[in-house]
């Protein structure tokens, strides 16, 4: 990294952690270039670089100042929805921004997905292969509804982990976890119920709901610790709410997380209402603390909880390998899987069962937690270096995505038409929204490998945002 640039990185650390603040001096460049060792020209060409980025202003015969619009805030704010229900209508921008996501040559930053190269797919087709040599005749008929039972077992077990106790018998292994959720959303609706999500919520969720003909009351879910608890409990005290569907663990797009705590009085609330839980829970295991968040499987006594995961997302892209922990509703949701799709792919399914057996399951994903987090790093640095000031970014402590909130005129969706143009994608917010708000708002995927197209890209947004 050039010197101009590593000082204007260093003063854009400085400001957007508030150490030196709107409206404060900036130090002068015969002070600066005295104190760093540098030429004054290359304090004025990183100064130059802070103007043009809105950091810093020049005030005449006076100096460099921090920008008066700047605040240094941290974090996106919380949005205030509507309160009143609505009948959703997912706009084609939801297909027009997955549609571009299918060119290799277009930089993913738009992405719902991690790199594919990330998995260790050699390990898991040897256990492919080795299970359809081996596949049991009778296991095609036995393994319906409810799936392999060695993969249900794995899966329980890895409950444990997270303070939770699942029987086996309530688990039923579907077509990824789109398939568990949209069985849970159609076996506890009827057409014209009302259901609690998340603001913003996955598009697949909205997706959902649209599809059923539900309508959606939205519940503010903050940038870092998850759904506004406090909101939740106003909407159920005044509506009849047929089940909420949430993510507490990295939220897809906000990467917020629900404090252990605030699951317990989650479950708490649900119980009291008798609402129960469609947890979209695919994220889960990728996680950069020490242990797993607890689930929220721990605190549920009725069982409420219909805890939905999969395999997409942390080892076997394409398997399409997913499953719902369905609770007390598990012999329903069986039903409607035979209804649904009769049963999952069987040969996947054992090969997972089999990779999960050896252990290897735990090597893997402590590389790719790393992995992102790393990744996460870099993402949140070249961000710095490149954006205009005025934007907040999340810090997820898990997960693979950014939540960008720019000022508010800036159009996502135009961001996500000049980045097309310019070969990379982003994820606009209002694709995550039922009235398609967050306009000015972006996801942003780090699970793919950080490379100098990704660098380039990076930088373009910084100049469409700009411009
Ligand atoms: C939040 C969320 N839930 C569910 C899914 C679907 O998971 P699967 O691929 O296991 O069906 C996705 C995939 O993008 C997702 O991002």
């Amino acid at each position: 990294m050039k010197l101009y640039q590593q000082l204007a990185d260093d003063l854009t650390a400085l400001i957007r952690t508030g150490a030196l603040k709107p409206g404060d001096r900036v130090p002068s460049v015969r002070e600066t270039s005295r104190e760093r060792g540098m030429s004054p020209a290359t304090v004025i060409h990183a100064y130059e670089l802070l103007e043009g980025r809105g950091f810093i202003e020049t005030r005449p015969r006076s100096g460099y100042y921090v920008g008066s619009q700047w605040k240094p805030t941290q974090q996106p704010r919380i949005a205030r929805p509507s309160p009143r229900s609505t009948l959703l209508d997912v706009s084609e921008l939801v297909f027009e921004v997955l549609e571009s996501l299918r060119d290799r040559q277009v930089v993913p930053l738009g992405s719902a997905f991690p790199s594919p190269t990330l998995f260790p797919l050699t390990k898991l087709a040897a256990a492919l292969s080795a299970s359809a040599r081996r596949l049991q005749p009778w296991s095609t008929v036995e393994d319906l509804p409810c799936g392999n039972a060695e993969l249900r077992r794995q899966i329980s077990r890895r409950y444990l982990r997270s303070g939770a106790t699942v029987s086996p018998d309530e688990i039923i292994v579907t077509n990824g976890a789109l398939e568990a959720l949209n069985l849970a959303l159609q076996s506890l609706t009827r057409p014209g119920d009302l259901v609690a999500i998340e603001s913003p919520a996955f598009y697949g969720c909205l997706q959902a709901v649209e599809a059923l003909g539900l309508k959606a009351i939205e519940i503010p879910t903050h940038p870092t610790h998850g759904v506004d608890l406090g909101y939740l409990a106003g909407v159920l005290g005044k509506h009849t709410v047929r089940a909420c569907w949430l993510m507490s663990s990295f939220h897809n797009p906000l990467g917020a997380l629900l404090p252990d705590e605030a699951r317990r009085e989650l479950v708490q609330l649900l119980e009291a209402h008798d609402v129960p839980l469609i947890e979209d829970d695919v994220y889960a295991e990728l996680y950069f603390g020490k242990r797993r968040p607890q689930s929220t499987k721990a605190f549920d006594r009725k069982g409420l909880i219909l805890n939905c995961g999969s395999f997409s997302k942390s080892l076997a892209p394409g398997y399409r390998i997913g499953w719902v922990a369905a609770g007390r509703f598990a012999k329903m949701l069986g039903r409607r899987k035979i209804m649904s799709s009769l049963s999952t792919n069987i040969p996947a399914q054992e090969a997972i069962a089999q990779y999960l057996q050896t252990g290897a399951y735990d090597r893997h994903l402590n590389v790719l937690r790393r992995t992102f987090a790393r990744q996460q790093k870099t993402a949140l640095q070249t961000l710095q270096a490149h954006l205009p000031a005025g934007f907040t970014v999340t810090q997820p402590e898990g997960g693979y995505f950014l939540w960008l909130e720019f000022p508010d005129h800036v159009d996502a969706i135009q961001v996500h038409r000049k980045a097309l143009e310019n070969g990379f994608s982003i994820a606009p917010g209002p694709i995550f929204s039922a009235r398609r708000e967050f306009t000015h708002c972006v996801r942003l995927n780090y699970g793919h490998e950080w490379t100098q197209a990704t660098e380039k890209a990076i930088q373009a947004l910084g100049a469409i945002v700009r411009s």
